[in-house]
């Protein structure tokens, strides 16, 4: 008997503000809606109202999974949030959210890996389920980058947008085989050394919230050679290959590192659940936001094999192999 972390539960939760790319243009940001979609692939995002904060949409994420699980607050026994924009420099987003969903018991925290945050938060309650130590774990990725941007860098200000996705994974018994349900395989990793690549300029223990700074040919070439590594590295670890998936759910940066990756697993496009042309870039909401609308579409279904993949600042980056 094996314990296995399956999929209780899903949601998602996107701020009403649908921001076409046409609207930078307006702003006077010289930039088009051919040059973004060309390089990305991103036709809109939604930014957060004002006064909205990252643990309200978490919160709204994390209602509507209950909701689809059937299931209360009062159910979870743990609760993660990857977000690398808390509302406050502490107490943790998860707390705020805890208390927010009516949330009383168990245990709440961050996870800051950036992009990877989610891929990281999932990681880490799988082994709190495999080893006991929680029975129902929410893990939420939900960020606010409107509140990063730097206005007057048209490299980098049309490519993020907010959101927040929820997943509720549960301990349940399996046969220890590759048909069980559940959280198959993880992969993570992380490099120090490249910070220079992608990273915010501020922070509390230097001054000011900061902007984000990316240098983003290096970061391509990083996550082109990264992702379909990672993704590999964890199907091999079960015995498994790119032709055993049904469903690539990458982190949403870019359509072009996208394609790359699927072409890399031997995957088609239209094995792969796309989202970045309505969402942008999430950061570590993407990959959870890209399940909930998967699921909501009809593309993703219970048994299904699924890779997820992720890179991010720092750099950090991962993979983790899901049977719904
Ligand atoms: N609108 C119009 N022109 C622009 C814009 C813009 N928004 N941004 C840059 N340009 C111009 C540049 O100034 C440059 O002009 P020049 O040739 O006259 O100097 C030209 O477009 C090409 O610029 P590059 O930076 O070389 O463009 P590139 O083809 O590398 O595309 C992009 C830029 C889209 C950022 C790409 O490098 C990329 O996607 N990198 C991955 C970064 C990423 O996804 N980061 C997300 C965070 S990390 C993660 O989530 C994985």
């Amino acid at each position: 008997m094996t314990i296995r972390a399956v999929v209780r539960g899903v949601g998602h939760y996107l701020p009403e503000k649908v921001v076409p790319n046409t609207w930078f243009a307006e702003q006077g940001i010289e930039t088009s809606d051919e040059w973004i979609q060309g390089r990305t692939g991103i036709e809109r995002r939604h930014f957060a109202a004002e006064g909205e904060t990252t643990s309200d949409m978490a919160a709204n994420a994390a209602n509507a999974a209950l909701k689809q699980a059937g299931l209360g607050a009062s159910d979870i026994d743990a609760l993660i949030v990857a977000t690398s924009t808390a509302d406050l420099t502490f107490p943790s987003a998860a707390t705020m959210v805890q208390a927010k969903i009516g949330m009383e018991s168990g245990f709440a925290f961050d996870v800051q890996a950036v992009c990877a945050g989610f891929v990281f938060a999932l990681a880490n309650a799988n082994a709190l389920i495999v080893s006991g130590q929680a029975k129902r774990v929410m893990v939420i990725g939900a960020e606010t980058f409107s509140r990063i941007m730097d206005w007057e860098d048209r490299t980098t200000c049309v490519l993020f947008g907010d959101g927040a996705g929820a997943l509720i994974i549960e301990a349940s018994k399996g046969d220890g085989t590759n048909n069980d349900r559940g959280i198959l395989a993880t992969d993570l990793h992380s490099d120090g050394r490249h910070r220079e690549i992608l990273y915010v300029d501020g922070g509390v223990s230097t001054h000011s919230t900061g902007h984000l700074r990316m240098q983003g040919k290096e970061v391509f070439r990083h996550a082109v050679e990264k992702l379909a590594a990672t993704a590999h590295a964890s199907l091999d670890s079960i015995g498994l290959s790119g032709d055993d998936v049904d469903w690539m759910v990458p982190h949403q940066a870019n359509l072009r590192i996208i394609n790359s990756t699927a072409k890399k697993m031997g995957l088609d496009m239209d094995r792969v659940v796309i989202t970045v042309q309505d969402h942008g870039n999430t950061s570590a909401a993407s990959i959870p936001l890209a399940l909930s609308t998967g699921v909501e579409r009809g593309q993703i279904k219970r048994g299904d094999l699924l890779v997820t993949e992720a890179i991010g600042g720092g750099l950090a980056w991962g993979s983790v192999i899901i049977r719904w």
